[in-house]
């Protein structure tokens, strides 16, 4: 009885040991045409994500259902792409996404969540979002906001993450969100939904591509507030910064500061304000700085009516979620 117990110690203690041990940097590389990289990326994360590195090689991912990374105190190197498979119908399955941004029930495909982490992709990695198959389905067909396509890029429960020169191709949907995070930068990002489909030339068929959501964030919200009201900006480090963005899309893009180029779309959106009648939205100290609103050739993206402009709610309640009510700002 005693023996077993002290070799269950030692065998315990030799199993921490061995976490501490194991390798901290962990390599994938693409499988290769007709392959699924999925579970070799998860299982490279879920081996290196905590106190480790992850460097996918150069390459495209095939990615066939919804992931999630989990990282802590870790680095992953993203020099590929990982690509979404371009399966409409699959991903409009409720059960095939994540339903982490609740307002307006958005999915998510692709969840990464944790503290203190860095993603590099060095601008030759991010997402292949394979948005043309989406935007040609829905070319004919009514959309609405929460009919369940794909968030291309989701940060969820981050606290000090960083994301570095990372690009998405052809997001289905919302480029990025960032939801119920704090000390959260994006330094490089490049989103370009731009429809090649001849059938929808001079027609914005890509909408709600937006660039960024910022969704929840009650931390920054709530430490900004105190932080002015004291004078003294002590709070500084909870914030989501957005810095060197590169927005190619058929919808808000919204920014916050710094190296921001909108080409076409809506330009950047202050709200919806007040869609939700028991969920006051207060926009306050709104800083955009160096930002550059560029008119595209409208047979490709027609939009781009204002650089900026405010959005809010007539006080009518109509459906789930709830729409504008004609008259009032949408969307
Ligand atoms: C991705 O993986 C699926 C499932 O194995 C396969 O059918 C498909 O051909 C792959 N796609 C690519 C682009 O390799
Ligand atoms: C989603 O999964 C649940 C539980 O497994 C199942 O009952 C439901 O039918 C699924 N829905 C669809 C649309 O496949
Ligand atoms: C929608 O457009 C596709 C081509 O992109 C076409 O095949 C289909 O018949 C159209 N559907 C309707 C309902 O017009
Ligand atoms: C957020 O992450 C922390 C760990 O970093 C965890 O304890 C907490 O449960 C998570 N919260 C949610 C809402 O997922
Ligand atoms: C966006 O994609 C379109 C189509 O591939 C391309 O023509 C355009 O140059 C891209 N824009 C940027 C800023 O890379
Ligand atoms: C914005 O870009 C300019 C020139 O490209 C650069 O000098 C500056 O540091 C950038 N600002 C930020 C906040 O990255």
């Amino acid at each position: 009885m005693k023996l077993s117990l002290v070799v269950y110690i030692a065998t315990g203690l030799l199993g921490a040991f061995a976490s501490k041990m194991r390798p901290t940097t962990c390599t994938v590389r693409p499988l290769g045409a007709g392959k699924d990289d999925t579970s070799q990326v998860e299982t490279a994360i879920a081996r290196c994500g905590h106190y480790g590195t992850t460097v996918l090689g150069p390459g495209e991912y095939n990615i066939t259902r919804k992931m999630t990374w989990d990282l802590v105190s870790s680095k992953v190197d993203l020099h590929g792409y990982l690509n979404f498979i371009p399966d409409v119908q699959y991903w409009l399955n409720a059960n095939s996404t994540y339903r982490v941004v609740f307002i307006q029930d958005q999915a998510s495909w692709f969840v990464v969540t944790g503290k203190d982490f860095v993603i590099d992709a060095y601008n030759t990695g991010g997402i292949i979002g394979n948005g043309q198959t989406w935007w040609s389905f829905y070319g004919n067909r009514s959309r609405s906001d929460g009919d369940g396509r794909p968030i291309a890029f989701t940060l969820s429960n981050v606290t000090r993450g960083t994301v570095k020169n990372f690009r998405i191709e052809s997001q289905p949907f919302w480029c990025n969100t960032v939801a119920d995070s704090s000390d959260v930068v994006y330094d490089g990002m490049y989103c370009n939904a731009t429809n090649q489909d001849p059938l929808y030339a001079g027609q914005n068929v890509v909408p709600n591509t937006d660039g960024q959501r910022l969704i929840r964030l009650h931390i920054l919200v709530s430490q900004l507030t105190r932080a002015t009201a004291t004078g003294i900006d002590t709070y500084r480090s909870d914030n989501v910064k957005l810095l060197n963005w590169d927005i190619t899309c058929g919808d808000d893009c919204l920014a916050i500061k710094g190296n921001v180029t909108c080409r076409g779309g809506n330009g950047i959106a202050v709200g919806s304000l007040g869609q939700y009648v028991d969920l006051p939205d207060i926009v306050d100290h709104l800083m955009i700085e160096d930002a550059k609103m560029v008119r595209l050739d409208p047979q490709v993206q027609p939009n781009m009516g204002s650089g900026l402009y405010l959005k809010t709610w007539t006080g009518t309640v109509n459906g789930v979620p709830p729409t504008g009510g004609g008259g009032g700002g949408g969307g």
